[in-house]
C-alpha cells in the first residue's frame, strides 16, 4: 500500500479504518503492568487486565480507583509511565495516536452526551459514520445504500426508529445517551468503552440500557464502568473491582460481593 499524508500532515503507512484485529489466539484487549503517575501519585499501579472478544465486563470500585484513567490509557488520551497495551495480538496501542486508536475499532462513550442538538437523530448518525467528511458533506452528500442500512440497523438497536427525524435536542436524557451509543455503533467498533452510562437515567431508562449493552456484547466487546450496583448486577457476567489503581478482585458479581476486601473498600455501606 502506498503511504499517504493524513490530515495532520503525518505520513501513514497503515489504513487504520480497515485494520484487522486478530483475536484468534488471544483476548481482545491485553493490558499489563500499567502505571500512570500524576505528580508522584499513582492513579494506576501495575494494572493488569484482559478483556475477551465479545465479552461484557463491568468495572467497579471506589471514587479515584483509576477506572476512568484506565479508559484514558486504552484510548490514548493518557500515556502510561510503563506497561503494555495490545488490541488483539498485533496492535500496540501505546505506539498509536488517539485518532488512530479510534479508527482501528475502539469506541468510547463519555459520561455527558455530546449529540448535535439542532440536527435530526438520523443526521447525527450519518455524521458519525467513518470516513473524512465535513458537517456540510455529511448532510449534503447522499449516503450509499449500505450506509443507510447501517443507520437503520443502529436506529433499531438503540430503539430510536420512531424518533429518527426528530431533532436530537428534543430527546430525553436517556434517549440522548442511546443516540450517542448509536453514533459509536455506526463506526462498527470491536471494543466499546462506556463510562457511567446510567447516571441521571430514570429507572425505566436504566433497564433499557442494561438490555442494550447486553445485546451489544457478543458481536463486540463491551467494558462498562458503573457505580449503580443494581444495574451492574443485572448485566454483569464478570466484574473487575479496581482499588488504588490495581485489580482488587475479579469474578462473578456474587463472588466479588462475598470478597471481604471488596466489602471493606467498596460495598460495605
Ligand atoms: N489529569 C489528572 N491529573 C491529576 N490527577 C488525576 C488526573 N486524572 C485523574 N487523576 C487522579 O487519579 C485518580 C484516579 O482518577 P479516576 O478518574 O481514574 O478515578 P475513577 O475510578 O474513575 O473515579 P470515579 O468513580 O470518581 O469516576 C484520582 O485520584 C484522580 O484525582
Ligand atoms: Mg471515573
Amino acid at each position: 500500500m502506498r503511504p499517504w499524508r493524513d490530515r495532520t500532515g503525518v505520513f501513514e503507512t497503515l489504513d487504520y479504518d480497515h485494520v484487522t484485529i486478530d483475536t484468534s489466539h488471544g483476548p481482545m484487549l491485553y493490558m499489563e503492568d500499567i502505571t500512570v503517575s500524576f505528580d508522584g501519585f499513582k492513579a494506576l499501579n501495575n494494572l493488569t487486565l484482559t478483556i475477551d472478544d465479545g465479552e461484557l465486563r463491568c468495572i467497579i470500585g471506589p471514587n479515584g480507583a483509576g477506572k476512568t484513567t484506565m479508559m484514558d490509557v486504552i484510548t490514548g488520551k493518557t500515556r502510561p509511565d510503563s506497561g503494555t497495551v495490545f488490541l488483539g495480538q498485533t496492535l500496540d496501542l501505546l505506539k498509536m495516536s488517539e485518532t488512530q486508536i479510534s479508527r482501528v475499532g475502539i469506541g468510547r462513550k463519555f459520561q455527558k452526551p455530546t449529540v448535535f442538538e439542532n440536527l435530526e437523530v438520523r443526521e447525527n448518525l450519518a455524521l458519525a459514520m467513518k470516513g473524512p467528511r465535513s458537517v456540510w458533506r455529511a448532510l449534503v452528500i447522499k449516503l450509499t445504500g449500505d450506509q443507510r442500512d447501517t443507520i437503520d440497523d443502529v436506529l433499531n438497536t438503540i430503539g430510536l426508529t420512531a424518533q429518527s427525524l426528530n431533532l436530537a435536542g428534543g430527546l430525553s436524557h436517556g434517549q440522548k445517551q442511546w443516540l450517542e451509543i448509536g453514533m459509536l455503533l455506526v463506526q462498527q467498533p470491536r471494543l466499546l468503552l462506556v463510562d457511567e452510562p446510567v447516571a441521571g437515567m430514570t429507572h425505566a431508562e436504566t433497564e433499557r440500557t442494561a438490555e442494550l449493552l447486553t445485546q451489544l456484547a457478543g458481536e463486540r466487546s463491551v467494558v462498562v464502568i458503573e457505580h449503580d450496583m443494581e444495574f451492574v448486577r443485572s448485566i454483569a457476567r464478570t466484574v473487575t473491582v479496581l482499588h488504588e489503581g490495581s485489580v482488587l478482585a475479579e469474578g462473578s458479581m456474587s463472588e466479588v460481593q462475598q470478597n471481604p476486601r471488596v466489602v471493606e473498600v467498596y460495598l460495605g455501606d
